[in-house]
């Protein structure tokens, strides 16, 4: 195929603003699939990505369009709008020569419109603005262009205004793609260069490699090498996605499409490797491999210790379609054994999650989430720790560091001050404030990535009525004054319970875990102190007084089978506690606890 009929494309948008219902409107105004066919939201094909709505997985669907009685192939790649994928986003651009900046007319620019238009940018794409949902009534097309044009900077004089759901004005939109977007470049006698940007695993295929081939060709039979990760396969499919797998002879220059060489892990198959061929002249690696960086990790425990085994199992399996989630076993004195497990973000946590819980029927008990810090020790060497107990005594860090991410906040200028507060609040830096229209304003804060994991959607949420909207890109690691917070039970630490914040929170913070404990904890036959405390330096302190009482009195010895009923219900109970020196800690002080953060 001639590249100069190739055009390769992402839609970029805001959740919800008809990203999939707009993918699907082109593949049926192209033919691609008739009505008959179409199921609803063809691309988000798995079963939890429908349920919640969000594309999570970057796929590639192949369009073939008569024009004029030439042939155009228009490829789809399909981009994550969220932003613990935006490693995946950024790859899948990398592979475009245009993008679809699709705005909600009615709705306007939001945060990740804005996240994601600056991607594309940052890529040189040709972005087509698009304005989508015309036909509601309270639609503000030309508002929404000035939005454009003053928060990207775009000039939206010939945004395509179209309905996605109705279909009106969406063969225009097939139109422009083929008008503005460029064609490949990139030459077919050239060594074999090709990006991949995505994997999927198939059980009886293995892994399915989604790639763009930059130069040169590649068929069944071929001897492939993947530059980053070294090693050498043979091909025995390629194909493209129409968007069902449609074998090929062979992909060209500049085409998208599927790979697939008997791989069994995806574990050995890295976004963003480039593939050559292993014989004869290899390309030069393309630019931008970069390991997923695990972000937010949590405990993951079964509640009952018998399941041990079979999390590692599920989790495991889990890993094979998911490579970017890692686990690790870990003990923890209060919830016994588990697994300390490392997600992209926090998105991304709640969908592994949410997986393990659908295709197994264990009960799981989550810790609150944590970032991944950088300490310094004395000795010059740094670590990386994720787990509070890994935090070194006070005396022995030198710096100790966390992750800041730029938060954008797109918000009706009404909350501006409360969200302000938040971020402030949050110890966030100011970077800038603007406004997209005289009612609706953006503003750009420097936050540490755990307070953003703490609560600071919910928060933006409720502060803003459900308006507000927000994206995060990671800006780097930065010294902090953390500290790590111990929680004492009559003077024993108790690891599950510590907890990694800024020392000017340690105070409050410990007040309310030791406040939640004497709450949770039953009184014992003597006193038990509570103490939260930094190092040697106690910030609060709380105690839970002695009783004598057995709990068989108040049965003033009358009923005797009624009193076994509640021996053996002490005893139960028992089996559920956790003995930290002599105190008997019940399981549920411990989530209280740990579910709060
Ligand atoms: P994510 O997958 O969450 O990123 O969402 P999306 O951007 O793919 O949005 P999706 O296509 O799922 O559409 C979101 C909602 O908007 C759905 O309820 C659609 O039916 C609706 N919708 C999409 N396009 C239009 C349109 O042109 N007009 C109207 N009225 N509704 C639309």
């Amino acid at each position: 195929l001639d590249p100069s009929r190739i055009r390769n494309f992402s839609i970029v948008a805001h959740i919800d603003h008809g990203k999939s219902t707009l993918a699907d409107r082109l593949l049926e105004v192209t033919g691609t699939v008739t009505l008959r066919e179409m199921k609803e939201q063809l691309l988000d094909d798995m079963d939890l990505e429908r349920e919640r709505g969000i594309t999570i997985k970057s796929h590639a669907v192949s369009m073939r369009v008569d024009r004029d009685g030439e042939e155009y192939e228009l490829n789809l790649i399909d981009t994550p709008g969220h932003v613990d994928f935006q490693y995946e986003v950024s790859r899948s651009l990398t592979c475009c020569e245009g993008a679809l900046l699709l705005v909600d007319a009615f709705q306007g620019v939001e945060a990740q419109t804005v996240a994601n238009a600056y991607k594309a940018i940052e890529h040189d794409l040709e972005i087509i603005p698009i304005l989508n949902k015309i036909d509601l009534v309270h639609a503000r097309p030309d508002e929404v262009k000035e939005e454009i044009e003053t928060t990207l900077g775009l000039d939206a004089t010939e945004a395509i205004g179209c309905s996605a759901k109705t279909g009106q004005n969406c063969a225009a939109v097939i139109d422009a793609i083929i008008d503005r977007v460029p064609p490949p470049k990139g030459n077919n006698d050239a060594p074999l260069q090709a990006m991949v940007f995505d994997s999927v695993y198939d059980e009886y295929r293995g892994a399915i490699i989604y790639l763009r081939l930059m130069n040169g060709m590649v068929r069944p039979g071929d001897r492939i090498k993947f530059l980053q990760a070294g090693t050498e396969h043979e091909v025995l499919e390629v194909g493209q996605l129409t968007p069902k797998r449609t074998q090929r002879d062979f992909l060209s220059t500049g085409q998208v499409g599927y790979m697939i060489c008997n791989i069994k892990s995806l574990g050995n198959v890295h976004i963003g490797d480039t593939v050559t061929t292993a014989r004869g002249k290899q390309a030069e690696p393309l630019p931008g491999y970069d390991e997923p960086k695990r972000m937010v990790f949590c405990g993951l425990y079964p509640s009952d210790g018998h399941d041990f085994e079979n999390l590692r199992e599920a989790l495991g399996k889990l890993q094979v379609n998911d490579p970017s989630f890692v686990f690790e076993p870990e003990t923890s004195d209060a919830l016994g054994f588990g697994f300390r497990c490392g997600f992209l973000g926090l998105l991304h946590m709640e969908i592994v999650q949410q997986r393990l819980e659908q295709e197994s029927d264990m009960d799981l008990v989550q810790t609150a989430p944590n970032v991944t810090y950088k300490i310094q020790t004395n000795d010059g060497v740094w670590n990386e720790v994720h787990t509070p107990t890994r935090v070194p005594d006070a005396s022995d860090i030198k710096e100790f560091q966390q992750p800041v991410v730029r938060v954008n906040f797109v918000m009706p200028a009404e909350y501006i001050g409360g969200v302000m507060k938040l971020c402030s609040d949050r110890r966030g830096v100011f970077v800038r404030q603007e406004y997209l229209s005289p009612q609706r304003s953006m503003l750009v804060y420097d936050i540490s990535l755990a307070e953003v994991v703490y609560d600071m959607h919910d928060r933006l949420k409720s502060i803003t009525r459900g308006y507000g909207t927000m994206d995060y890109e990671m800006k780097g690691y930065e010294a902090g004054d953390l500290v790590r917070l111990d929680i004492l039970v009559k003077g024993d630490r108790v690891d599950a319970l510590s907890i990694i914040c800024d020392k000017r929170d340690a105070d409050p913070r410990g007040r309310a875990v030791i406040k939640k404990l004497k709450e949770e904890i039953p009184r014992h036959m003597f006193e038990v102190p509570l103490q939260a405390a930094i190092g040697t330096r106690i910030v609060a302190r709380e105690t839970i007084s002695a009783m004598s009482k057995n709990v068989t009195a108040k049965c003033y010895g009358g009923d005797i089978s009624r009193k076994k009923k509640l021996w053996a219900k002490q005893k139960e109970g028992k089996k559920r506690m956790k003995s930290i020196g002599n105190v008997d800690i019940p399981q549920k002080a411990f989530l209280a606890v740990l579910e709060t953060g």
